[in-house]
């Protein structure tokens, strides 16, 4: 039975329940074996519509589609066990209606198996979020910066940093809580605004750039990995992967040209032949 219990995946109820408890741990995965490797310290993986910079070189989030998550959301799925898949909705797949938005979240829930959806905007989605909570998708909101609203806000710019401008916020993180969101993602958002949502919400916030009394935090893989060439402020670089790869590369492209590469140890021979018999 042990067994059992340590292999079972996290599920929307368990993190909703780790309001105000030990921090909840969340990074970004698009990958089988990336999730594989996550999977052992995370509670969450989001498998982020920031893929479409990360993975595609894509500007901004806008052109990614529902098929582009739910291939990433499959291969995230089959790398994890224990954490809980979390698939962002596109821009364009559930804003129309509530209708258009659980007809595309069944539909990443049937194909990808996730444990969960998310999707952006506050008050003029909560009736949307409300709607697909009810019909058993379990949803995670997101307020704050949203990057989908690039275009309407004019750059990615922290929200929050004037006390007047923190109603609309506060506002937006009190709708998704009470429409039956199980946990919401608060982005660029000055701390002390961060703080009064998470005090005054009873749903768990999970900041990003959102400082340190959220309670839990996600980073972009790529970014903390120090893979991304520009990450904005809030990224802590834990180590700088971009480096090491370009040396490994380097050394592979000498040994290649000089034929060091490959060499006896990876290279195969032929079967040994058995001596006639007479
Ligand atoms: O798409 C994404 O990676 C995200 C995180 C930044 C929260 O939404």
């Amino acid at each position: 039975m042990s067994g059992q219990t340590e292999t079972k995946r996290l599920t929307a109820p368990d993190i909703r329940a780790r309001k105000g408890g030990l921090p909840i741990v969340s990074l970004t995965s698009y990958h089988a074996h990336t999730a594989a490797l996550l999977d052992r310290h995370c509670d969450v993986i989001l498998v982020g519509d920031s893929l479409g910079m990360v993975m595609h070189g894509l500007e901004s989030t806008i052109p990614v589609t529902l098929d582009m998550m739910i291939l990433q959301g499959k291969a995230v799925m089959r790398g994890s066990k224990h954490a809980l898949v979390v698939v962002d909705m596109p821009f364009g797949s559930y804003e129309a209606s509530k209708e258009q938005a659980f007809m595309s979240a069944a539909r990443v829930m049937k194909e990808t198996g996730c444990g969960a959806i998310k999707m952006e905007g506050g008050t003029r989605m909560a009736e949307t979020i409300a709607f697909l909570a009810e019909r058993g998708i379990p949803v995670m909101g997101h307020v704050g910066l949203t990057p989908q609203a690039i275009n309407a806000l004019g750059g990615f710019r922290t929200q929050g940093r004037d006390e007047a401008d923190w109603e609309p916020i506060e506002a937006d993180a009190r709708a998704v809580a009470a429409s039956g969101a199980f946990a919401m993602v608060i982005e660029a958002v000055a701390e002390p605004l961060a703080a009064k949502i998470t005090r005054n919400i009873a749903i768990p916030t999970i900041g990003i750039g959102a400082s340190p009394v959220c309670d839990g935090q996600i980073l972009v893989l790529e970014d903390m990995l120090g893979l991304s060439p520009r990450a904005p402020k809030f990224v802590k670089r834990y180590t700088d992967l971009g480096p090491s790869i370009d040396q490994a590369v380097a050394a592979y492209a000498a040994e290649v040209r000089s034929r060091a590469f490959p060499a006896a140890d990876h290279t195969y021979t032929m079967k040994a032949k058995t001596p006639a018999k007479r």
